[in-house]
């Protein structure tokens, strides 16, 4: 056989691959607590944990125990979190109105975590879904259709109530049109002009939420059933470049597809598209998958997650939200 420079054996992709040091040498990306974002679900009540049956080792906690929590994982290195209200079943109405009681679950959450770990970034969540006694995102009129520009206006003083309460950074999860302008107006209207806004830009209709659902007891009211008036096709990937366009358009600082695994390809053109700070949600679906098979031994739970992470990152994700990221900080520094 002829050798040729660049042809094998002139070439062999495996030399590099020989040593850990060259292995190291040649990595092109790392995982660091710095990438993580923790989803963290807030319940009423004062020394109160209950666990979630589809989401083993994530729990619903009280805001006394959510703080020592946030402390916790601000000490390991976590940016941020991310605030989900469990809301009492009494207190879901048609209207959403708790979405903005000042007082609400997500407004005392805030409050106490900001007082207790000044420096942790606090995100909340911009949708009516827990609020709603139908579950869904927004306000639905007679024929059960999800109304746009009612629902903004809800949305309005849902994220104002939220950055009055201290929220560094809020984040629409709720696909309405519009929403992203009509929240900074409203923003920069009441001298919020710091106060992030991270928007589900390209938020799927997907099927692997249900966990979520479970978590926030949002699945058993959902009427309807589905959310396709409003999330996104998991056929399309022009179409959340063009969602990402109007939110950047719109005053958003941050965007963010959902789910992750299944729509790394979507992290990698917007990106590229925007370079923008781009986040990816490791939904609870995804959690639920590598838990059950960990649980069962039939993968290693630590080595999968941290390779699913890493493939995030990979794909252009600047940080990730994911239920792991506790656990996953913790990997990272002790091993
Ligand atoms: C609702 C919301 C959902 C999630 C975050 N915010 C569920 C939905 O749209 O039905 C899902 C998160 C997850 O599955 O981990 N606004």
């Amino acid at each position: 056989m002829a050798i040729y420079p660049g042809m094998f054996p002139y070439t062999r992709m495996r030399r590099m691959r020989r040593d850990d040091f060259s292995r190291r040498l040649m990595r092109e990306n790392v995982l660091t607590a710095n990438d993580l974002i923790w989803p963290v679900f807030v319940m009423e009540g004062e020394n109160q944990r209950e666990a979630i049956a589809s989401m083993p080792g994530v729990e619903r906690i009280s805001i006394d125990l959510l703080v020592k929590e946030a402390r916790e994982a601000f000490d390991l290195g976590i940016p941020a979190i991310a605030i989900f209200p469990v809301t009492p079943q009494e207190a879901k109405t048609d209207k959403a109105e708790e979405a903005w009681n000042p007082d609400g679950l997500a407004q005392r959450a805030v409050r106490a975590v900001k007082a207790a770990v000044p420096a942790l970034g606090v995100i909340t969540d911009v949708a009516l879904d827990p609020f709603t006694s139908h579950g869904q995102d927004g306000l639905m009129d007679e024929n059960g259709y999800i109304l746009n520009d009612e629902t903004v206006s809800a949305l309005t003083k849902q994220a104002l109530s939220h950055a009055e309460a201290g929220a560094d950074v809020v984040a629409p999860s709720d696909m309405m049109d519009g929403r992203i302008g009509e929240i900074r107006d409203v923003l920069e209207q009441h001298g919020h002009l710091n106060t992030r806004i991270l928007a589900y830009s390209a938020k799927y209709a997907s099927s692997f939420y249900g966990p979520f659902r479970d978590a926030v007891g949002s699945a058993a009211n959902l009427k309807g059933g589905n959310k396709y008036s409003y999330q996104m096709d998991p056929a399309n990937s022009d179409e959340a470049l063009w969602e990402v366009a109007l939110d950047l358009q719109e005053g958003a600082d941050m965007v963010m597809i959902k789910p992750g695994m299944p729509y790394l390809d979507i992290v990698r053109r917007i990106k590229e598209e925007f370079k923008a700070p781009t986040y990816v949600y490791h939904v609870s679906g995804e959690y639920a998958m590598l838990k059950a098979a960990g649980m069962n031994g039939w993968i290693n739970e630590k080595a999968c997650v941290l390779e699913a992470l890493l493939g995030m990152k990979r794909a252009g994700a600047d940080g990730i939200l994911t239920y792991y990221a506790k656990q996953v900080a913790e990997w990272l520094k002790h091993g």
